[in-house]
């Protein structure tokens, strides 16, 4: 098991680009499933552990996939299979999304129930729903979903809750139906708008992607297209707080301000001098940090649950009190008996942490249990005094590409080790 192993107190000076979106990438790689004429170029993929599982599904299927440096060129031309073996479900959450791409083309799919983090129970009942809703009969057996979507037809759904992945899955399912489907309360996250972007650069006609409210006008075929994945909003904010816990200065390079704005508005709360231009954004932050005002985690254009972690690990020395209420995933405060060993002073009541700060936190060796909990750890090792190693960066790999490189090229002191 490799382990990261950081010496705390180096403030972080420099420049970095953010690689491709992680979780626009695995979305838009289902989607190629649908593109059975021509083949799909996807630029910007990043090297992560879940793009590769991804990949082993689209291969499973029968697609051919090709790599070279950030760009991945997938065939699905052939004849696909309709089965996800578990070995693969297990692996990686997102491959849910498959379930609409795979229905899509085949008119019947059979996959297990999917994994991923462990970050309280994260049911599928929303997906189901909306399949069913698009006319698909669905039963379960010995962990199984077997899905019969010959009857797939346009329809009105409106969403209990604006779930990212259930709005993936209705907008893969109903691209290539008959009729306009219109669903309300769909999520507005810029990985949607990603997605279909993409599936408009095939062919798909989807309208409103971004509002509350979708509309998809099935068309009988997708076609081949190149496509530039957006940059990963989440990896943007983990290099800021990277840089403000350290007092440092730097600069991200391709990245979309405008999808950070919340968290760009908290930084400042804390102190930090922030510029921006549409594709830039620059962070000075001051010695030390002060406490924010309540951090609510929302869907989009809220306050991200993926960046709670990281400001739980900032707010541990910021001056004052501060306060985070996770209201998307009960188990997304992992971090914080880990932060604990660290020196933090940090309570968790219900859905809320309340953080007071210490002047520094301890270096020591900790366990990440998530993605974004491991990236906090890695956070707090950066501000830390002494050294923490982090342990199980599996995790943390699921999510950033050459993230030690990149703390390395702003003067962090950082090691991987086996
Ligand atoms: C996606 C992101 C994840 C992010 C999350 C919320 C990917 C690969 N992952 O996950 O990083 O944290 O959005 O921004 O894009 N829910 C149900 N029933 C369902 C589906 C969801 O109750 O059928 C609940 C979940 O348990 C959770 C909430 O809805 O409490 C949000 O989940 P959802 O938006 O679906 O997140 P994901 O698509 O899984």
């Amino acid at each position: 098991m490799s382990r990261l192993v950081i010496e705390g107190g180096h403030p972080l000076h420099g420049s970095i680009p953010i690689h491709g979106a992680k979780n626009a990438v695995l979305p838009i790689l289902a989607a190629t499933v649908l593109c059975s004429n021509g083949v799909s170029i996807i630029e910007n993929c990043p090297e992560l552990k879940d793009v590769a599982i991804t990949i082993e599904i689209l291969k499973e299927l029968g697609a051919k996939v090709a790599r070279s440096g950030s760009t991945l060129t997938i065939d699905a031309r052939g004849r696909l299979g309709s089965r996800i073996p578990e070995r693969l479900m297990r692996e990686l959450r997102s491959s849910v999304i498959f379930m609409g791409a795979i229905v899509a083309r085949k008119h019947k799919a059979k996959i297990s129930m999917p994994g991923g983090c462990e970050l309280g129970p994260r049911p599928i009942d929303l997906h189901i729903k909306a399949l069913e809703g698009l006319g698909c009969s669905i039963k379960e057996q010995k962990g199984y979903l077997h899905i019969d979507a010959h009857k797939l037809h346009a329809t009105q759904l409106t969403l209990d809750f604006p779930s990212v992945g259930a709005t993936e899955n209705i907008m893969l399912a109903s691209c290539l139906s008959e009729g306009v489907t219109v669903v309300e309360n769909v999520a507005q996250e810029p990985e949607i708008v990603d997605l279909a972007n993409f599936l408009n650069a095939m062919g798909a006609k989807i309208r409103g992607a971004g509002s509350p409210r979708l509309e998809i006008e099935g068309v009988r075929r997708l076609f081949g297209t190149s496509y530039r994945i957006m940059p990963d909003r989440i990896a943007a904010v983990t290099y800021l707080c990277c840089g403000a816990v350290t007092g440092g200065s730097i600069t991200l390079t391709e990245v979309i301000p405008a999808h950070i704005e919340t968290a760009l508005s908290v930084l400042s709360e804390c102190g930090c001098q922030i510029e921006t231009t549409e594709n830039s954004i620059r962070l000075q932050a001051p010695a030390r940090l002060r406490a924010p005002a309540l951090i609510k985690t929302t869907p989009y254009p809220g306050f991200p649950t993926d960046a709670q972690s990281l400001f739980l690990a900032l707010l541990c020395t910021t001056e004052g009190t501060g306060k985070i209420q996770e209201q998307i995933f009960k188990s997304r405060f992992k971090p914080v008996s880990e932060l604990i060993k660290m020196g933090a002073v940090i309570t968790v009541e219900n859905d809320t942490a309340v953080i007071t700060g210490v002047p520094a936190l301890s270096g020591t060796k900790v366990f990440a249990r998530d993605l974004r909990g491991g990236a906090a750890l890695v956070i707090a090792g950066l501000g830390a005094t002494g050294i923490t190693e982090v342990e199980n960066v599996c995790y943390i790999d699921r999510g950033y590409e050459k993230l030690e490189e990149n703390l390395t090229r702003l003067g962090a002191v950082i090691q991987r080790k086996e």
